[in-house]
């Protein structure tokens, strides 16, 4: 029965179901506040002795303080869902090259803090700050508290997903959108959109908004194929507000599968990164990307299934199908899509191939339609509130 399940692969994931956050908005602020202030201070301190030494060396003081500026300080990158999985991996592996202030936007701001603690991230290394992408009210409140930290930002990883296959009825988010699509792809087009300006003002050696696919909302690979296929269609449950009660709960309006909900969500992560990178990545300068980590199936994701699954899963990922990787590998990846200068080009769905080389892959017909792609931003942005 396990094996079963777990031969039709990307169906057969599922998801914990936890609560909200149990810290409050006030109090993620004081943390957010006192442990910024402390990394201002230092970042202030670094900058004014680059300013003593470049002072000594006359006429273009401003041009090589601010190339050394751009070269010195840390980069400061957002990853969403960094509590668990590929997001903490991602987190841990940067933080580790001391080259990156790592902010772990999670909605369990005690899980997210014992997990930076338990894979040993060091304490200057990052910051959490809660964001539950459920709730658009979550999602502006945190762009002000980021903004208001007096953090540059550098890199926006779109990274946080709920997969809900067994669930026989839809659950909604604060606003009534379907969760699976609501969380996954709305909620990451919001903070994108939000935090666009402030990727824009950058002056890091790189900047880039991420936002992570699956080779499961592809249907050109063998995984794609594995009912229930992702199909947008004309996108009229979206348009109707996905909520269940005026309209359907599915973006293409059928029945509500939770399976088919998540995989069309990454439809719409692939979609939506190359629409940002046709609208904006030639105005800015920003690099666009999306991927494809593997499959990393020890993650949260597996997390409700019986215990016979979880033991047989990754065996079956590692030898039959050959698709396993590690959340460290996985981490590993994500990270070089963050900070490697070769994976520097924009509008690419990254991957890998088995001896770990990354190599621009192709997106099924759905996943690279320019004309969904524009409908979708134009309906996904009355949805939030942003049109
Ligand atoms: N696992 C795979 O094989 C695989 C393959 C391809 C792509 N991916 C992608 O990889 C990404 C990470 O998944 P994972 O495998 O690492 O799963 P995971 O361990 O379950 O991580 C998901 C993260 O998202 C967070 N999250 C869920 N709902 C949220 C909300 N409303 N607000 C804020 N954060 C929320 C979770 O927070 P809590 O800790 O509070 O639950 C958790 O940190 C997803 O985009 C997934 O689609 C995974």
């Amino acid at each position: 029965m396990a094996l079963r399940a777990a031969l039709s692969l990307p169906s057969a994931l599922s998801v914990h179901k936890e609560g909200k956050a149990s810290v409050s908005f006030r109090e993620s602020i004081h943390f957010v506040s006192t442990a910024t202030a402390k990394d201002c201070r230092k970042r202030d301190l670094s900058v004014g002795t680059i300013r003593a030494q470049t002072a000594t060396a006359a006429p273009s003081v401003d041009e090589a303080t601010s190339q050394q500026k751009k070269t010195l300080r840390k980069g400061t990158v957002i990853v969403t869902g960094a509590s668990s999985g590929l997001g903490l991996a991602t987190a841990k592996a940067l933080a580790d090259t001391g080259e990156w202030h790592v902010i772990m936007a999670c909605r369990n701001f005690l899980k997210a803090e014992k997990a930076a603690k338990s894979v040993g991230i060091v304490k200057e290394n990052y910051t959490v700050m809660h964001l539950d992408l459920a709730s658009l009210d979550s999602i502006r409140q945190f762009a002000d508290t980021f903004r208001r930290s007096g953090r540059p930002l550098d890199v926006l990883v779109c990274n946080a997903a709920v997969y809900l296959p067994t669930a026989k009825a839809p659950t909604f988010t604060a606003e009534g959108f379907e969760l699976s699509v609501g969380t996954n792809h709305l909620g990451h087009f919001l903070l994108a959109r939000l935090l666009l300006d402030d990727l824009k003002q950058s002056d890091f050696r790189t900047k880039r908004l991420i936002i992570v696919g699956s080779i499961t909302g592809n249907t050109n690979t063998l995984a794609g194929n594995v009912p229930p296929k992702a199909n947008l269609g004309d996108l009229r449950g979206l348009s109707g507000g996905l909520n269940g009660v005026n309209s359907s709960p599915m973006i293409d309006g059928g029945e509500f599968d939770g399976a088919k909900a998540y995989k069309d969500s990454k439809v719409c992560n692939m979609l939506t990164m190359q629409e940002f990178h046709r609208r904006y990545h030639e105005e800015t300068g920003i690099t666009f990307a999306s991927l494809y980590p593997g499959c990393i199936a020890t993650t949260g994701l597996f997390r409700e299934h019986i215990p016979l699954f979880r033991l047989l899963f990754p065996p079956f990922q590692k030898y039959i199908t050959k698709g396993y990787v590690s959340e460290e590998e996985a981490g590993k990846r994500l990270a070089q899509v963050v900070s490697d200068p070769s994976l520097e080009k924009s509008g690419v769905y990254w991957s890998w191939n088995n001896n770990s080389s990354s190599f621009e892959n192709q997106l099924s017909k759905e996943a690279s339609d320019a004309e969904k792609a524009r409908k979708l931003w134009e309906v996904s942005e009355k949805l939030v509130g942003l049109a």
